[in-house]
């Protein structure tokens, strides 16, 4: 069918600023050739090269955001595990530093936390130099091999220089393994109503809070959620906050946990709880699973530890893959990256409490350029004209109008999509009938690497009478921000040529497009 398209009328304004070339010219030549490989995001933290998943340690410092990371050095893929290292000032803007911790006698490193210790608990620092401690698992690939189930102990380590070199604790594991197999990934916090450290951790289908004076002598306290939430695979690397409840003084208490497989579009996802902690057992204020992403791909994400009291912010960072494909993808030199970091905040929507995911400020740094289009009616589909925005490294950012009085009635499902020269296309969409938001990947690029990832993503929505998008596209990774983060979707896509080309699509009917900016995104190696 013809496509009928109703322009009320399109302003452009366009204010792109020259991109500049510039490459700090400390930066060696390697990364900057690394970075320029087809994929390799340009705005999103990656290793330099070669093998990563989870985000570790995250914890601020004397003006450093670190990020610690699941590293393998000699491969793409998945192997014994390092902590790789990363510092920031702003979260976008990142130094790579030399690996942190290498595997040992007592195994591999495995996921989790760090804290400052600052009253120097441990006594491996000075209060006025307080240590950074690390709190990690250990896997015994010998143990697993003779298939024993004691394998997976926690261990810590600490830097006294801002976490550039670390000595490990000389009695690990500080937790030995009771027999559970999978018995991993500490969460570590200071519980100030209590003056104790909380550990909380993944222990196969729930997780273990244990107490401590000093991170060294553990206490077990609780176990939470054998008979709760999602079940359809192993739990990991759990995270545990308080938030207070947006323009109230609520206060709750958000458990994080990862499952895999088991997730809403298959595969590895993350679950919250909300509830109350006292600082010995968590107590959940509903019994419904929720999500914190509903795209393939946001894993193991967890959050920064000492943020600021002045800042007070909860900040999040994911694994922007899926165990379901991360080792096939095809990028060749160096294998994920991490989502963009988000603020997590929590909101009272109909006595129900939810986590909201909304891009740190800084972010917007990164805007160069702008494109604004007018208020338009589209029904079938309209191509938009988006100048010198590159689709493959931008902000999107779109309102649509729901309830518009329509004398040709209101369309069934509506979006955007993004296509390349060979006719590969990217839907971001809402389906009005179903009420369920979209990614649609199934014909975005490449997908021979493995049958599971050509697919249409879903997420039960609510709309109301408008649906605001946030949309970030990255070489090979989009993330969807709806209504101020009440739905975030990640998903990784690799199309064979750039998406050049942009529509809004409305099926069956008619859908107005209230506002619309496009940037360009900015590269943060500079
Ligand atoms: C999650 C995970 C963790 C583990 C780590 C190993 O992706 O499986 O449970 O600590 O990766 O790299």
């Amino acid at each position: 069918m013809k496509t009928q398209i109703l322009l009320i009328s399109i302003v452009m304004i366009i204010v792109v600023a020259c991109n500049s070339n510039n490459k700090n010219k400390s930066i060696s030549s390697e990364i900057e050739t690394n970075q320029m490989e087809d994929y390799r995001p340009q705005y999103h933290f990656t290793p330099d090269s070669m093998w990563m998943n989870d985000p570790n340690g995250m914890v601020y410092y004397e003006g450093e955001y670190h990020l610690f990371y699941q590293y393998y050095p000699n491969s793409t893929v998945w192997g014994p595990m390092h902590w790789g290292h990363a510092v920031s000032h702003d979260m976008i803007h990142w130094e790579h530093l030399p690996i942190a911790l290498y595997p040992d006698s007592l195994g591999y490193i495995f996921s989790g936390s760090a804290v400052i210790d600052w009253e120097n608990t441990t006594g491996f620092g000075s209060t006025e130099n307080p240590p950074m401690i690390a709190i990690y698992t250990y896997h015994d690939p010998k143990g697993e091999k003779a298939g024993t189930d004691t394998y997976q102990t926690q261990g810590i380590a600490y830097s006294l220089d801002k976490g550039r070199s670390w000595t490990k604790y000389k009695n690990n594991p500080v937790l030995p393994n009771p027999g559970i197999r999978d018995f991993r990934d500490p969460k570590v916090i200071w519980h100030k109503e209590t003056g104790k450290w909380v550990m909380v951790f993944a222990a196969q289908d729930r997780v273990k809070f244990y107490t401590s004076p000093n991170l060294i002598d553990w206490t077990f306290e609780s176990d939470f959620g054998m008979e709760l939430g999602a079940h359809g695979g192993v739990w990991e690397c759990p995270d545990i906050f308080p938030l207070s409840i947006e323009e109230s003084n609520e206060e709750k208490w958000v458990l994080l946990v990862s499952i895999n497989p088991g997730g809403p579009n298959f595969g590895s996802a993350t679950q919250y709880f909300v509830g109350d902690f006292d600082g010995q057992g968590f107590i959940p204020s509903s019994e419904e699973t929720n999500w914190i992403d509903y795209g393939a791909d946001n894993y193991a994400g967890v959050t920064w530890s000492d943020i600021p009291e002045n800042d007070g912010r909860r900040l999040f960072i994911g694994w922007m893959s899926n165990w379901l494909y991360a080792t096939k993808v095809p990028t060749e030199r160096w294998r994920s990256a991490m989502t963009i970091p988000r603020e997590l905040q929590l909101i009272k929507d109909n006595n129900e409490y939810k986590l909201i995911s909304i891009p740190v400020i800084e972010q917007n740094k990164l805007r160069k350029g702008k494109i604004s289009m007018e208020a338009q009616v589209v029904s079938g589909e309209a191509t938009v004209e988006t100048g010198d925005i590159n689709l493959m490294q931008s902000e999107l950012k779109l309102t649509f109008q729901l309830n518009e009085d329509s004398q040709f009635g209101i369309a069934e499902e509506f979006g955007l999509e993004l296509s390349n020269s060979i006719g590969q296309t990217l839907r971001i969409g809402y389906d009005q009938t179903k009420r369920k938001f979209y990614i649609d990947r199934s014909k975005a690029g490449r997908f021979e690497f493995s049958t599971l990832f050509a697919a249409k993503h879903y997420a039960p929505y609510e709309a109301k009478s408008q649906l605001e998008l946030r949309i970030f596209m990255d070489a090979s990774s989009v993330e969807v921000f709806v209504d101020g983060g009440q739905l975030a979707m990640t998903d990784i896509v690799f199309p064979d040529a750039p998406y050049k080309q942009m529509k809004i699509y409305s099926l069956n009917g008619h859908t107005k497009l209230l506002e619309s900016e496009f940037w360009n995104m900015d590269t943060i190696w500079k």
